[in-house]
């Protein structure tokens, strides 16, 4: 369903952990494209639910409380009014953000939970799971660590193997240990119930058949589940800290409910059904959620970062489509990761932009726009994509201050030097001025497209076009000489580039909305449809509207000011300084006595070391691994032969950077099969405190034993 054909729309963006503060990674993943989105729709005057919330009730945040020596209800405390506050700073107009503590998100969870149970929706499996003897506790996702069974990788987590990408669940780890104590878990038989995914891969893949339009990020990813084969997938935890079991529940299964809680995967995206609840609530309309969740006239999409695909585009349909009475998404544009300054964001290793910090050094004011448009020309829609503060400011000085301001300024200083602060009238246009009519017609729906199509960088760019399109047409019809040759020609080109300023100020306010508005004060230009959830007066101009000329001639202009200035390089310099020391400095703490080093694992025997053959070895090709991110395939001489093994170093290093580097490999690594690829051996590398990996090398020629 297009959204001209929706009756309304839904659209959320993924309810970010409480258990930490928020950066750029996270608006450049969801909160941004989401907002754009959305404010382009209201503007067209779509009815739009924008829905957002804090997830606090999951094992991150159990975690970090346990780290920090807090409750759970300090952490979500302490980051849920942080959060909600940076997002408000930075401009993103939800109608409503909620918080998945709320009681009728936990009411709203439970009955979906009942009722899926009563559907017989899930199945109940008894199975030993880990058990730490020390803590008391049953040992769940990233409560336990271990080594990867398909990799190899020591530090793998209950739930996933961060290097190879596998989904896995505690029990497959070898060598398993409690991230709370250290101790080995016992095994001991608890109950749990699975959501029954095998068995609903054919009604998955039929519904995914409907969506050939969806982004190839999204499809690809979904297409190697399937592949893979969907497994049944346990939504309920033996954890202190979540949505309990409802005990009538687990009653109809003769079962204490007691210390069991929903899994927080199955919680979250009921947390965009119970924030709607109590947005309508709020607007003093109860029922009107149900329209949004309920009604086939509803196109519901879902925005989110790459890392929650399989969540939103197969677990919470499957269990929508079980319920029965909900609507499926229609799109589930997911982005790419945003890098910074070349490097993986890393909140540990402080490579982060922080939002909070970034509005002091920037300012509340005019800071948020700034930030805005860079990452919205630099949004990851199709791959990774990088954000530098070189870039940021190329983007401020180089398009907004050059391209839009710089057009704005001229045009309205002319005006008012020339011609009283009025809109001169428009006679007999030019060829020029015509072209600039006719660019003026196509950009709403040309940019519009672009938008609808979920393709935001370009929506951007070509809303900056126009802007281009005004300056060049300025500087070709040159007012200054036309004001003495041909009065009329001058007073055209001033008409038709006030005319653009009026359509930029609508079309670029999904994007820089404060500017936007600034710019309609200088131009005393009022009752444009608001973008944010505010009510539109009647007969407000829309997105539409900026196809034709708004302002009428003898329309009194206000004062000319300053749409942006120009960040100078010393602001840029600190920005990068202050990243690097810190990363630094997280380096350097790291590095001290009271470093976490990695335990030392149990005496072996010499006879236990001489089972290894370790052999030097050239790496003669390297080459990314489709649709294993973390892995590279490569080719390693070994002198006596050539081998093909999978490494988990793609995200750490580049294929150039690893090939022709002389490695060391465990060239007795028992073969294993990963992504369709044969893997025959493990090259060894040193792995640093921050994560960094350095090849363990020898210079010696290829094939001899290391011993
Ligand atoms: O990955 C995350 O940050 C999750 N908190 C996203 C949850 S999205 C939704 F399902 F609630
Ligand atoms: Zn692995």
């Amino acid at each position: 369903m297009s959204t001209s054909d929706a009756e309304r729309l839904l659209v959320t963006a993924a309810l970010p952990y409480a258990n930490g503060p928020i950066h750029i990674g996270h608006l450049a993943g969801a909160y941004l494209p989401a907002d754009l989105f959305v404010r382009y729709q209201r503007l067209k005057g779509e009815d739009v639910a924008f829905i957002c919330g804090s997830d606090e009730m999951g094992v991150a945040i159990l975690m970090r409380a346990i780290r920090e020596d807090r409750t759970p209800e300090d952490i979500i405390d302490t980051y849920h009014p942080q959060i909600r506050e940076n997002f408000e700073r930075f401009g993103m107009s939800f109608d409503y953000y909620g918080r998945t503590s709320s009681d009728l998100h936990q009411e709203t969870t439970q009955e979906f939970f009942r009722v899926l149970d009563e559907q017989e929706g899930f199945k109940l499996k008894t199975e030993e799971q880990l058990y730490d003897p020390e803590a008391e506790m049953f040992l769940a996702d990233r409560f336990v660590t271990g080594t990867c069974p398909v990799c190899g990788f020591e530090e793998a987590y209950g739930d996933q193997c961060e290097q190879c990408g596998s989904s896995l669940s505690p029990t497959e780890l070898e060598q398993p240990r409690s991230t709370l104590t250290d101790a080995a878990p016992e095994l001991r038989e608890t109950t749990h119930w699975y959501l029954p995914l095998e068995e609903m891969q054919p009604d998955l893949e039929e519904w995914i058949d409907t969506h050939p339009e969806w982004k190839n990020n999204v499809l690809g990813q979904i297409q190697s589940w399937f592949n893979d084969g969907l497994k049944d997938r346990a939504i309920t935890r033996d954890v202190p800290w979540g949505v309990p079991v409802p005990p009538d529940v687990a009653e109809r299964h003769d079962l204490d409910a007691e210390g069991k809680v929903i899994y927080v995967w199955f919680d979250a995206p009921i947390g965009y059904i119970s924030a709607t609840k109590e947005w309508a609530m709020q607007d003093g309309a109860p029922t009107k959620w149900k329209a949004y969740w309920q009604d086939e006239d509803t196109r519901l999409v879902h925005f989110i970062g790459k890392d929650n695909i399989v969540f939103h585009c197969l677990m919470f349909p499957s269990m929508l489509m079980q319920h029965g009475d909900y609507i499926l998404p229609d799109n589930v544009p997911a982005n790419e990761f945003l890098n910074l300054e070349g490097e993986k964001l890393s909140t540990s290793r402080g490579w982060a932009v922080w939002l909070h910090e970034y509005l002091e050094d920037f300012g509340a004011d005019r800071g948020p726009d700034l930030l805005r448009y860079a990452l919205a020309t630099t949004l990851p829609e199709t791959k990774d994509a990088d954000f530098s503060w070189e870039g940021f400011q190329n983007r401020v000085n180089g398009e907004l201050a050059d391209v839009l301001g710089n057009f704005v300024n001229r045009t309205l200083t002319f005006a008012h030097r020339y011609f009283d602060g009025e809109v001169p009238p428009l006679k007999d246009p030019s060829d020029a001025d015509e072209h600039v009519l006719d660019a003026l017609s196509a950009a709403p729906e040309d940019i519009g497209q672009a938008y609808d199509n979920y393709r935001m960088r370009e929506a951007v760019f070509e809303t900056m076009a126009l802007a281009r399109t005004g300056n060049k047409y300025f500087n070709d019809t040159e007012p200054w000489h036309t004001r003495e040759t041909d009065p009329q020609a001058c007073a055209n080109t001033i008409h038709l580039s006030l005319q653009l300023c009026a359509s930029l100020s609508i079309l670029f306010e999904p994007v820089i909305p404060d500017a936007a508005q600034r710019l309609r004060d200088m131009l005393r230009l009022a009752d444009v449809r608001s973008s944010t959830p505010a009510d539109a007066p009647d007969g407000a101009l829309g997105w539409g509207d900026a196809a034709e000329p708004i302002l009428e001639a003898g329309h009194t202009l206000g004062a000319p000011d300053i749409l942006f200035e120009k960040l100078e390089d010393d602001t840029i310099e600190a920005q990068t300084e202050k990243l690097r020391e810190r990363a630094a400095q997280r380096s350097d703490s790291t590095s001290d006595s009271d470093m976490d080093y990695a335990n030392l694992k149990d005496n072996i025997d010499f006879d236990d070391f001489t089972k290894l053959d370790l052999r030097v070895g050239t790496v003669t090709a390297a080459e990314p691994v489709p649709d294993a991110d973390k892995l590279l395939r490569l080719e390693v001489d070994l002198g006596f032969e050539e081998r093909q093994i999978l490494a988990g170093v793609a995200e750490q290093m580049a294929p150039e950077e690893v090939e022709g580097l002389q490695v060391v490999v465990v060239a007795n690594m028992a073969p294993k099969e990963m992504f369709g690829l044969q893997s025959e051996g493990m090259v060894l590398m040193a792995e640093e405190a921050d994560g960094t990996f350095v090849p363990v090398s020898a210079d010696a020629a290829n094939g001899s034993v290391v011993r």
